[in-house]
């Protein structure tokens, strides 16, 4: 099983959220996401799962992540919860951690479940000024992984956003992954 996180954040402060809404609306960023994430199973905290039009996103299943054992999900047939992160260690499937920065933050400072790849896209433009809410930070799982990742060369420019790739240090990291990843960012957008 592969761990891969994915994630936009704002350059400087690594903000992913203010509130339960992403503070910027890039087509190219949601396509990427879409793209890379068809088919996959995506873990997700309960609020960025609520966060989603009828908490669901087309051909994708979803584990949400929630401490309320009674919580229902939308689709019983594609979605399930785990109340502990350990449940999902020997997973069947690869796992796509798709957010909020809780659940980044929860994979990234449990050694044994951090992700083996890291889709990290960039933000450099403004932030939008309207929305109310809390700013929500990655801030100390991109600590973690400057500090335990190796960062591909290739840097992806696309519509005000720079993606690069970081590989886990000393694992073996499944090869063909990294290059379907790889593919899909030198393609998009031309
Ligand atoms: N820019 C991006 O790439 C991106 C991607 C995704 C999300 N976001 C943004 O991120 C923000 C949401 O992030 P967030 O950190 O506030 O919330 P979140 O991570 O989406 O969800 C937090 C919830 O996860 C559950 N949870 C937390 N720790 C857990 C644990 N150890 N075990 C089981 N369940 C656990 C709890 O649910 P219960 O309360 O139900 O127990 C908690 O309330 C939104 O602004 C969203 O738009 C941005």
């Amino acid at each position: 099983m592969t761990i891969v996180a994915i994630w936009c954040r704002h350059e400087g402060d690594d903000i992913i959220g203010i509130g339960p809404n992403i503070p910027w609306q890039i087509k190219s960023d949601t396509k990427r996401f879409r793209n890379l994430t068809l088919g996959k199973t995506l873990v997700v905290g309960q609020k960025t799962y609520e966060s989603f039009p009828g908490r669901t996103l087309p051909n994708r299943k979803f584990v949400v992540l929630t401490f309320d054992k009674e919580y229902q999900v939308s689709d019983t047939e594609n979605h399930c919860i785990a109340t502990d992160i350990r449940q999902l260690k020997d997973y069947p499937e690869d796992l796509y951690v798709s957010g909020g920065a809780t659940i980044y933050e929860l994979f990234f400072s449990m050694p044994d479940m951090r992700p083996d790849i890291v889709v990290d896209c960039l933000y450099h433009g403004d932030i939008n000024p309207k929305l109310e809410g809390k700013p929500i930070s990655v801030h100390k799982s991109v600590e973690i992984m400057r500090e335990n990742y190796m960062q591909l060369p290739n840097e992806y420019e696309l519509d005000n956003i720079t993606t690069t790739v970081w590989l886990k240090k000393g694992d073996f990291v499944e090869q063909s992954l990294i290059k379907k990843i790889l593919d899909y960012l030198e393609t998009e957008g031309k």
